[in-house]
């Protein structure tokens, strides 16, 4: 192997260094495939409600520092799917490796440590408090390893310091004293994203966050997703084709529970199974 193929190798295998400077062509993310082990695996996934199959047989890897979205239409089985990778929902059937763990069996919280966070959609949000105290709580909840602890955390420089730090993250500078309730619908999302990075995840399970949004709120909310981009992988539901194509490293396509294809942005719209089946009627909600 030459110099700058190793050089190459190396930088594959680290994973904060994907980029490799001396050779910018194809090999690399050929060799980062086959040298990063995938942070999520999930192996037939399975869910059913009586006879209606609402994840069926899912199968998919996503690698570190991936940002993969799945899309597919209204009832595919999307939500499902990131509730049982959540653990909001146990499998039937099927694995769910994590980190090389079988996570499977284990409960929410347990998966929230082992760094797999779902944002919760508006509910984790305590809407009486300030976006501050919701983020510093949800730093306290981290350090305790329990999320019983909604005691008004005020005052307390250790939680506040790394909660403003994570409020800035999100675009949230400026609104850290403003009452949850009082945010607009885009700053709430941006609200429950900084919630979830305040358990420090290495996978952020993000379902929607740009539905309900202003056209202003969409584009700050992407903008977020690809600032987080690459530092944490993601995996994203988003019905917004044009925000899912401009992120993605990968996509995903469910329909009627099953992942019909997964693959490069470029490869799932040029997909005829896919185009006839969920990108030719873009009529969905
Ligand atoms: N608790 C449940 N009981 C019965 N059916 C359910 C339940 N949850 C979801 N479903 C059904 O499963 C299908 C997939 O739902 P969902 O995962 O919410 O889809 P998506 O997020 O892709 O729109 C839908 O047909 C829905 O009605
Ligand atoms: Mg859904």
């Amino acid at each position: 192997m030459d110099r700058a193929l190793a050089d190459c190798v190396r930088a594959a295998a680290d994973p904060d260094g994907f980029l490799c400077p001396q050779r910018p062509d194809r090999t690399v993310p050929r060799l980062r495939e086959a040298l990063v082990k995938p942070l999520l695996s999930v192996q037939q996934l399975s869910k059913s409600y009586g006879a209606l199959k609402v994840t069926n047989d899912i199968s998919f890897d996503i690698a570190e520092g991936e940002l993969f979205a799945i899309i597919g239409p209204n009832g595919a089985g999307k939500t499902t799917l990131i509730h049982q990778l959540s653990g909001m929902l146990s499998a039937d059937s099927g694995q769910i490796l994590f980190n090389g763990v079988d996570v499977t069996q284990q409960s929410m919280p347990d998966r929230v440590k082992a760094g797999l966070a779902r944002s919760f959609q508006i509910t984790s949000i305590l809407p009486r408090f300030t976006a501050l105290e919701n983020v510093a709580t949800a730093i306290q909840a981290r350090r305790h390893s329990s999320f019983r602890f909604f005691d008004r955390v005020a005052n307390d420089e250790g939680l506040n310091e790394p909660a403003r730090a994570i409020l800035n993250e999100v675009g949230l500078d400026g609104r850290h004293h403003v009452p949850a309730d009082s945010l607009s619908h885009g700053e709430k999302r941006q609200l429950e994203v900084a919630i979830a990075l305040a358990t420090q995840p290495k996978l952020l399970l993000l379902d929607e966050p740009l539905a309900g949004t202003s056209h202003d709120e969409s584009r700050n909310i992407t903008n977020l997703l690809r600032a987080l981009k690459g530092r944490i992988t993601i995996a994203l539901i988003e019905h917004d084709m044009e925000a899912v194509f401009a992120l993605a490293d990968r996509v995903g396509v469910l329909v009627y529970g099953r992942m019909i294809a997964a693959g490069a942005p470029a490869d799932i719209r040029a997909n005829a199974e896919v185009r006839a089946a969920y990108l030719g009627e873009e009529t969905h909600a």
